[in-house]
């Protein structure tokens, strides 16, 4: 079945600002979970609105292993040819939410979280996928209400959605800043972790 995203696929890796985004976000990963005492190495990760996997080849060097899910098809596509080339039997991608609970170390969702239909009920969802103590990390533009067409996440949403989910609320701020050209990107980064077993 397609879908929105598919179009989007075959060009998404040459995007200057996709990819610079994708770096910013790896970086900043490591320094909000290093706040927390924890690191990429070793864990089991969902990537979850994975599109091409620019996060996923980033992590795939050091994670234990990463389940990379994605409702575009065209996109885990990309992904899957990434996978084969690098040999990496790691890592798997799916357009189905895995369903086995307490599974992964760490969720992340780059720029994915604002275009779900219903984000805090998908957040629900992926915090039951965490082990006790695992952490969840977004990144998505702020909205800012006095566009002509807001788009992105306020800060006040991100901490009522991560608290609703039964997640500890470690930061929401801004993730990076990054300009290319004219455009600058300075999208939030929302951490939160599940209670401790
Ligand atoms: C802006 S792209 C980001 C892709 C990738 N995370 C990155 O940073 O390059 C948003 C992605 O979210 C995916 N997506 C949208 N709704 C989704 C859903 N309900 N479940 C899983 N993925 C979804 C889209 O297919 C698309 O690949």
């Amino acid at each position: 079945m397609s879908n929105e995203w598919d179009e989007y696929a075959p060009g998404w890796d040459g995007d200057e600002a996709a990819r610079a985004y994708a770096e910013a976000a790896h970086a900043s990963l490591s320094a909000v979970l290093a706040d927390a005492g924890r690191t990429v190495d070793g864990a089991r990760v969902l990537d979850f609105g994975c599109g091409t996997g620019l996060l996923t080849e980033r992590l795939a060097p050091v994670c234990r292993s990463i389940d990379a899910v994605d409702t575009s098809q065209a996109m885990l596509d990309v992904l899957d040819a990434k996978i084969e080339q690098h040999g990496w039997s790691h890592v798997t991608t799916s357009t189905q939410l895995p369903t086995t609970l307490e599974s992964y170390d760490l969720v992340v969702c780059s720029s994915v979280c604002s275009f779900l239909d219903d984000y805090p009920g998908t957040l629900a969802e992926l915090a039951k996928l965490l082990v006790p103590g695992g952490g969840f990390v977004q990144w998505d533009w702020e909205r800012d209400d006095s566009d002509d067409d807001p788009h992105g996440l306020s800060r006040p949403e991100i901490s009522a959605a991560l608290l609703a989910a039964g997640l500890t609320v470690a930061s929401v701020e801004t993730a990076f800043e990054v300009s290319l050209g004219e455009m600058t990107m300075r999208p939030l980064v929302g951490v939160g972790f599940a209670p401790a077993g």
